[in-house]
């Protein structure tokens, strides 16, 4: 194969995978893939939590709070593509809310924010929430011991 041809090769391999991620998360998942937001590890967070699974993958979920509001969060994945778009749209949802309306952000509300995932993956959004809360529940514990 000349180099040429390997870069043609190499380009609409690209392509492919870009259509076929497009096709399984939507034009704002796929937009979230290539540019995965709020992803990253927070330091000394106000809340945080890690759970696995029983995909085997684990979520954790960062958050930092100035009035009782999240001022900043992020997620961290080693799991799937689905799990990095749930993760980042979850941390998305989580911005700017108090402890009650961060108990309302659910898997479906995850889903819905993202527009589309693939059927076999919906659980990744239910374990980007479940993640949330846990890291919610870190804040409210540290917050009522009165840190
Ligand atoms: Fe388990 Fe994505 S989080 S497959």
């Amino acid at each position: 194969m000349t180099m040429e041809n390997f870069d043609d090769f190499v380009n609409n391999l690209q392509e492919q995978i870009f259509d076929e991620a497009r096709d399984a998360y939507g034009e704002k998942g796929f937009q979230r893939w290539r540019n995965p937001l709020f992803h990253g590890k927070i330091e000394s967070p106000d809340g945080q939590a890690r759970l696995t699974g029983d995909c085997g993958d684990t979520m954790e979920i960062f958050l930092k709070f100035e009035n009782d509001r999240v001022k900043q969060a992020s997620y961290f994945t080693d799991g799937c593509a689905s799990s990095a778009i749930c993760g980042s749209f979850a941390a998305e949802l989580a911005m700017g809310k108090d402890p009650d309306e961060l108990t309302d952000i659910t898997g479906d509300s995850v889903l819905k924010e993202i527009g589309r995932l693939p059927e076999t993956d919906m659980h990744c959004a239910s374990l980007a929430a479940a993640t949330l809360q846990e890291a919610l529940s870190n804040y409210m514990s540290v917050r009522r011991k009165g840190k």
